[in-house]
């Protein structure tokens, strides 16, 4: 299965695709993650991305695509992946298409993961991140285990005003794959996010199995 995680930042693709990934026994495929990766390796990759992301702006088409290629061509990736921040254009989801054409496969199905921004700037800023595993907490509704909380860290494209940058970016470039998908034929599986973790996913897997 290929499935595509839609929603603006913070609605939680991440978490959900996190649980979806262990259930469905498919990678997850979050371009941020590796990004943030390669940033704090101090690899090439994370030197060009990193002024972009600091800014809430995109990293540029190439970068990305390149990196997905060569993701999606690995044997890990044969049975499926679960797609967390990508595509987030028009011509990142057009070069998606002909990717996974090439090697056979298509999308299967696309989620949306509704939530108003009122919401999301709460969950932000009480986002933490734990080093060591990447796993993703909040402070208040998925708090880190005692052992843990003393390392967590938060995300520098958290701070208030990046994270409106990143909300404009949202509206303006990755909100018009809605109708991509819908022109293309794919049902849009639309999830109330707002709902806690667990229900969320359940809505998810809910609309998967019809
Ligand atoms: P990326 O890491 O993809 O950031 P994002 O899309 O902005 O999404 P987030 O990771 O912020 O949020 P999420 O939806 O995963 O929510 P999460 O589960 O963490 O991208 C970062 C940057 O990298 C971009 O700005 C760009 O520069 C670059 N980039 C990445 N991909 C790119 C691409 N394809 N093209 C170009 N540039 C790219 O949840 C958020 C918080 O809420 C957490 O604290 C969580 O615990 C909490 N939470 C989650 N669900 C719930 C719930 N149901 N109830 C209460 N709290 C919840």
């Amino acid at each position: 299965m290929h499935l595509i995680l839609l929603g603006a930042p913070g609605a939680g693709k991440g978490t959900q695709g996190a649980l979806l990934a262990e259930r469905l026994g498919i990678p997850k495929l979050a371009t941020g993650d590796i990004l943030r990766e390669a940033v704090r390796n101090g690899t090439e990759l994370g030197r060009e991305a990193k002024q972009f992301m600091d800014a809430g702006e995109l990293v540029p088409d190439h970068v990305i695509l390149g990196l997905v290629r060569e993701l999606l061509a690995s044997p890990a990736a044969e049975q499926g992946v679960i797609f967390d921040g990508f595509p987030r254009t028009i011509a990142q989801a057009e070069a998606l298409e002909t990717i996974l054409g090439d090697l056979g496969r298509g999308v299967d199905a696309v989620v949306l993961i509704d939530v108003p921004d009122r919401t999301i700037v709460q969950r932000m800023s009480g986002r933490r991140t734990d080093p060591e595993t990447g796993e993703v907490y909040h402070i208040v509704s998925n708090p880190p285990p005692p052992e843990i909380a003393p390392r967590v860290i938060q995300r520098v494209d958290d701070r208030e005003d990046t994270v409106q940058r990143r909300l404009d970016v949202y509206r303006q470039s990755t909100a018009p794959l809605i109708g991509f998908y819908e022109r293309a034929g794919l049902p849009i599986e639309r999830v109330d996010g707002t709902q806690e973790i667990e229900r969320v996913q359940a809505e998810i897997s809910r609309r998967l199995a019809r």
